[in-house]
């Protein structure tokens, strides 16, 4: 009995506060007094006083998120009337309103609504909505008031952000002052629907920040933005209203969208485990997200030097101001426009303009847009609406095209006005080719050698060394394309062997278990003999996408297109009723997980061999990453993804894959996150965010790995359970690698970059 005691006790005392119960509701006879508070059914969300920040003093109403340690209002009522002392009492009157009443019942705050009812209550709801409404009313949802039409500085989930096109009511952010005082500041974060619907963020009535116009699955400048397995987000967009909301997929999550009172704007997650919040993902994130920095028709380039430049076939208006690094008065064509005879040139790449002065039609088709665009003089440029499905709509820009950013992943293609002389001659941006191949490659040599070093130093001298380094999140998130394929008017388009099925039923002797060599997320790995020797590895794709025939074929002929000596060359491809498959280079030596794990095998690497091998795999993903026309991003790197070949050099495979047959990119249909434990960045594995730093991630988990001779996974220390990674970061021991970020932080921006997203996961 002595055993069940406390049991016992807890739940009197559970079912003593059901009973007394905060509830969730204020009627006009049951007050709350500064101290009380009530809570939403489920449990999420509590209303109360507080005082905000260190040393103020001062008495809100607010909405904040009961399950947190630290009390994080998501919504202030009276955030420009404070209380000065806790005698504040919030109250439901009888003539249908909420109000905060001061110690001589004198009204500070009150809500205002438009219709007298018979039994106002307000409640606040599992959403965390503080509703006020009419208690005889049949139906529930009609509020006469609600919080969520009044948001301060958090965006939570199911808000809305827009505007309401019948009354013009407009709901957006509006940071607090400083982190004491929630009145309204400077910044405000808008759904702005002029023109096509955007976001931006205002300082004042000045536009400062833009996301970028919503193209079907996020805001084109902000990939990040997409649904994955913790958000999903969307625009709503009709004759009634047009706004931007997210929910949570995972209901156990906490995330909320806030405004900083520096007009930093984050998406935040709260981490149990170590009660605090993790920035997760910021807008405004580097110099290029500055508003009109690069001018008219400038385009920024956050790693490049100086990070303006022209569009190709533009040059500067003014070319002192731009010696100057003054790059706002934009630039010009370098033929100018003559309307009758003009046409367009494709940039890729981009986000897309600001779209206040833009047009747009969701049913017409590029070709229409296109059509459009030219008959009208002043219509600047094109390009899709929607790019789900292979796009689709009509976008087209009158005036000016403004802040134009390049993207490393996700930029879209846009259609701009050109005169007829400029678009038969040939592109210009091919020359320097060869030299900024050379910049790319060499620096990452040398970062290598630098990491190498970092590593080395780490595993084998146990230096101690403890200043703290602060990384903000997502800095560094673009990187350099801008010589990517803009304007390539001849495509050498070869067409990939297409293989008979009865022809790889012979070579792998029917899929036979013997001749099986390896198994990927997408499918079994067979070896073959072909009719004339040759030895090949055919992947049997396992899932029957949706993808029908015509696309599948154009995927893998773009990923045929991809060659690079450390990448795994795709020789054919089948495709025959259900089967799908992809036909590869057999590599003598299998992949690189057999050798550094084991320890005979392991002897075979020298420590030039894996210095080689690892170089081999940074040229392959920097090809993936960058230099390619595709722009992959692995997602599976892993050692058992690296074959070797007769000399040991390393080739990537299983590359586009994910992107290619994966689904979830185009949000159509899966939401898995694919990928191997162990090798995930946390970002990917929690919230399903890839980006290339995510494969930069999985790489220096494989360097550690080649270096150590240790799976990360595997790892065991006698110490403590910590994987081979989390060993490194006790041992606090890359800092070797920050020390080394300061000093050669002049060196180009890109092995800046590389440092940066290495030593981001490090510290
Ligand atoms: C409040 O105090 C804590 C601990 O002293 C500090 O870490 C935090 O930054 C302070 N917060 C503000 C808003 O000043
Ligand atoms: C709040 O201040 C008023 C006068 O300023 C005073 O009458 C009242 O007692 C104070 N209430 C509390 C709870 O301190
Ligand atoms: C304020 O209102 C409460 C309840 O409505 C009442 O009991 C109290 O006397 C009032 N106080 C003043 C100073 O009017
Ligand atoms: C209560 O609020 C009224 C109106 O704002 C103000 O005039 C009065 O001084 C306040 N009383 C106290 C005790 O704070
Ligand atoms: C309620 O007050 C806000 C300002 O606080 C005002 O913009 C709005 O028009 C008011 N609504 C009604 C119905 O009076
Ligand atoms: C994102 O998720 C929402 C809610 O599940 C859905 O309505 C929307 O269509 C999704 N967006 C995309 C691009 O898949
Ligand atoms: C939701 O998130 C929690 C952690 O916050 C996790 O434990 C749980 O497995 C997740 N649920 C699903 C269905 O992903
Ligand atoms: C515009 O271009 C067309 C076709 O190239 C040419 O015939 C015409 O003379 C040009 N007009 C002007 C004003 O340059
Ligand atoms: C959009 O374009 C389609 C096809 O050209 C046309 O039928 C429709 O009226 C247009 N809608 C608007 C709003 O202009
Ligand atoms: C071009 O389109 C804009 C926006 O639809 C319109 O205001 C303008 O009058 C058009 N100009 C011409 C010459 O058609």
């Amino acid at each position: 009995m002595e055993k069940f005691l406390p049991f016992l006790l807890l739940c009197l005392l559970i079912f003593l506060r059901k009973v007394n119960g905060q509830g969730d509701m204020i009627t006009t006879t049951k007050f709350i007094k500064d101290g009380e508070t009530i809570v939403s059914s489920d449990g999420t969300f509590e209303l109360g006083f507080f005082s905000p920040g260190n040393t103020s003093t001062n008495r809100y109403v607010g909405i904040w998120y009961k399950k947190i340690s630290v009390i994080t209002p998501v919504w202030v009522a009276n955030r420009l009337v404070p209380l000065t002392n806790k005698s504040g009492v919030l109250k439901v009157i009888q003539s249908g309103g909420v109000a905060l009443q001061n110690v001589t019942n004198s009204t500070i705050w009150s809500t205002n609504s438009s219709r007298f009812v018979q039994n106002p209550v307000a409640q606040l709801l599992d959403t965390g909505n503080f509703v006020l409404r009419d208690a005889n009313d049949p139906n529930p949802e009609n509020f006469l008031w609600q919080s969520f039409d009044y948001p301060t500085d958090t965006l939570i989930a199911n808000m809305k952000l827009g505007r309401d096109l019948i009354t013009g009511f407009e709901r957006y952010l509006s940071s607090w002052k400083s982190s004491d005082d929630p009145a309204p500041g400077d910044y405000t974060y808008h759904c702005d629907p002029t023109g096509y619907p955007q976001d931006v963020m205002r300082k004042g009535a000045d536009v400062i920040y833009r996301a970028g116009p919503w193209n079907g699955l996020r805001w084109s400048g902000a990939p990040n933005m997409v649904n994955n397995s913790i958000t999903s987000f969307g625009l709503v967009m009709n004759n009634k209203e047009i706004y931007y909301k997210y929910e949570l997929v995972n209901k156990s999550v906490v995330s909320a969208l806030v405004v900083k009172p520096n007009g930093n704007t984050m998406r935040l997650i709260w981490i149990a485990k170590t009660q605090g919040w993790v920035n997760y993902h910021s807008a405004d994130a580097d110099d290029c997200d500055t508003y009109k920095l690069c001018g008219a028709y400038g385009t920024c380039n956050i790693l490049s030097d100086p990070v303006c430049h022209c569009l190709d076939k533009f040059e500067p208006k003014h070319q002192d101001d731009w010696n100057r690094a003054d790059w706002t008065s934009g630039c010009v064509r370098k033929t100018p426009l003559n309307c009758t005879g003009d046409g367009f040139i494709m940039y890729s790449g981009v986000k897309l303009p600001d779209t206040r002065t833009s047009w747009f039609n969701e049913t017409m088709s590029l070709d229409e847009c296109r059509a459009v665009c030219l008959r009208n003089c002043s219509c600047m440029g094109y390009t899709n609406l929607d790019i789900r499905n292979g796009g689709s709509g009509c976008l087209i820009w009158i005036e000016e095209l403004i802040d134009i950013r390049q993207l490393s992943q996700s930029g879209q293609d846009i259609y701009i006005r050109m005169s007829a002389s400029e678009i038969g001659s040939a592109g210009s941006s091919s020359k320097g080719d060869k030299s900024v191949i050379l910049a790319v490659a060499l620096p990452l040599l040398f970062a290598l050698i630098l990491l190498g070093l970092g590593v080395g130093l780490i595993l084998y001298k146990r230096r101690r060394r403890e200043d703290p380094v602060v990384m903000t999140r997502g800095r560094f998130s673009g990187h350099n394309n801008k010589n990517d394929n803009t304007n390539q008017s001849h495509h050498e388009d070869f067409e990939l062997p297409l293989l008979d099925l009865l022809t790889l039923i012979n070579a792998t002797d029917n899929f036979s278990i013997a001749n099986k060599i390896g198994e990927g997320g997408f499918g079994l790995v067979y070896k073959g003999v072909l009719e004339g020797g040759q030895e090949v590895a055919v992947k049997r794709l396992s899932e029957t996408s949706k993808q029908g025939i015509h696309e599948f074929k154009n995927e893998v002929n773009c990923i045929a297109k991809l060659q690079h000596r450390n990448l795994v060359k795709l020789l054919g491809c089948c495709v025959q009723g259900e089967e799908k498959m992809l036909v590869y280079e057999y590599l003598q030596n299998k992949s690189l997980d057999i050798y550094i794990f084991d320890e005979e095998r392991s002897a075979l690497l020298d420590w030039p061999k894996r210095f080689n091998i690892i170089n081999g795999i940074a040229r392959g993903l920097m090809y993936l990453h960058q230099d390619s026309r595709l722009r992959i991003i692995h997602r599976d790197l892993k050692a058992s993804n690296v074959l070797l070949d007769t000399e040991m050099n390393p080739k990537i495979s299983d590359f586009g894959m994910a992107r290619s047959f994966g689904g979830d990119e185009t949000g159509a249909n899966t939401r898995r996150v694919v990928g191997t434990y162990g090798y995930m960045s946390p970002e990917y594995a929690v919230d399903g965010i890839f980006s290339v730093k995510s494969d930069v991630f999985s790489f220096g988990v494989l360097v550690l790995e080649i270096v150590s001779g240790k799976k990360n996974r595997r790892f065991v220390h006698p110490d403590h359970h910590l994987n081979l990674l989390g060993h490194v970061n006790t041992m606090s021991q890359l800092l070797c690698v920050k020390g080394l970020y300061s000093k050669y932080l002049l060196m180009s921006s890109r092995v800046v970059y590389k440092l940066l997203t290495l030593s981001m996961y490090i510290t």
